[in-house]
């Protein structure tokens, strides 16, 4: 038998949170953001869930090229762009559409014949100064843009840095003012949200949205669960106990001995720990499964292993099913704790952990 840790990828909630996304935003066609092997979930497995969006973004040309060439025909956006001129032979190729943020990207378009028609989402940093033209300089790109005959159509798009904050925080008002006021002159698609604009900012949908995590079942709001928003999570991590120890009082546990029972209790051995992408630094009191009762983390997360707290389940023993994350268990939940985000543990999985769907 192989070892008992393994990821259970749910297509129906990745179907599921792709209607969710509709329903947010009725009126704007939707990139489903797969970066990131989609976030941990499996590109061509997320992509099929994902086959009725009207475009992939995408930061890994040989990933979108996988995508291409597994037949999906919907935009392709790659959202760094390309980084040489030698990457254009494959974007017009493949039939990639490129953001476009900064101006060497523009002068490397403009000094290459090729491709013909390539499609790009010219970027303006609206205030989170990550990647994109400021305001000063966006209308001499567009027109840079609009001047070169190896453009196709031309999106305007900005990223947002607080979407997720409480509503009336000042960032995504200022943004979306900033991006009004400097887009206002040409009559070009737009592309502003990502899901947690899309769940909170109906007035940032736009033509085209960008969900990622809202896809996946997780929440981009620290206070809301998933659940509250209907999203389902897809990635569900699972184990098994593959040992107990019986403590006395006193006893201690782990690397750093780090956990002391100071009453008699039982521990079961978790075959799962940080080279899986489990958080090392996941505190005594991080929340898990056992045979579906909630129970806690104790000691310090290992390479391979975690302590649990089988205090009052009296039904568990070695072989007992443990859930890290996903069903049951929210991984934002275990993020917080943690003191991540579940963007991180979902993207952290390790290659060494089997995937079943
Ligand atoms: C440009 C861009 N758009 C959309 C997204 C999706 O964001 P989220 O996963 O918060 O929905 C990302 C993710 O980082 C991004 O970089």
């Amino acid at each position: 038998m192989s070892r008992p840790i393994h990821a259970l990828i749910d297509l129906s909630a990745l179907e599921h949170n792709l209607t969710v996304v509709r329903r947010y935003a009725p009126r704007s066609r939707v990139m489903a953001v797969i970066k990131a092997d989609a976030y941990g979930h499996g590109l061509l497995r997320a992509a099929e869930a994902f086959k009725s969006a009207d475009g992939f973004a995408i930061l890994e040309l040989d990933a979108a090229i996988r995508l291409r060439e597994a037949g999906y025909r919907q935009t392709i956006l790659l959202i760094e762009g390309f980084f040489s001129t030698s990457e254009l032979a494959l974007f017009e190729h493949y039939r990639f559409c490129t953001v476009i943020h900064h101006s060497e990207q523009l002068e490397m378009l403009s000094t290459c014949k090729r491709p013909r028609g390539l499609d790009v989402f010219l970027k303006l940093n609206t205030g989170m100064n990550r990647l994109g033209f400021t305001p000063e300089q966006f209308p001499a790109a567009i027109e840079s843009l609009k001047s070169n005959s190896a453009v196709g159509k031309i999106t305007l798009m900005t990223h947002f840095a607080c979407a997720d904050e409480p509503k009336g925080g000042k960032g995504v008002s200022e943004q979306l003012q900033c991006f009004n006021a400097v887009t206002a002159g040409w009559n070009l698609p737009r592309s502003l949200a990502n899901s947690a604009a899309i769940l909170r900012h109906p007035e940032t949908h736009a033509d085209w949205v960008r969900p990622g995590i809202m896809l996946y079942g997780a929440s981009p709001f620290s206070g809301t669960a998933a659940g509250e928003l209907d999203l389902c999570p897809a990635m569900t991590v699972s184990s098994r106990i593959i040992a107990v120890q019986n403590l006395h009082s006193g006893d201690e546990v782990g690397y750093g001995l780090t956990f002391r029972a100071d009453h008699p209790m039982r521990v079961g051995i978790v075959a799962g720990g940080y080279a899986d992408g489990y958080p090392r630094h996941a505190p005594i009191g991080t929340p898990v499964l056992v045979n579906g009762e909630r129970t806690h983390i104790i000691g310090r997360v290992s390479m391979d292993m975690l302590h649990v707290d089988l205090s009052g389940i009296e039904s568990a023993r070695v072989g007992s099913p443990v859930i890290l994350w996903g069903k049951g268990i929210p991984v934002d939940e275990v993020a917080q704790s943690a003191g991540t985000i579940g963007y991180e543990l979902l993207s952290s999985l390790a290659a060494r952990i089997r995937i079943e769907t």
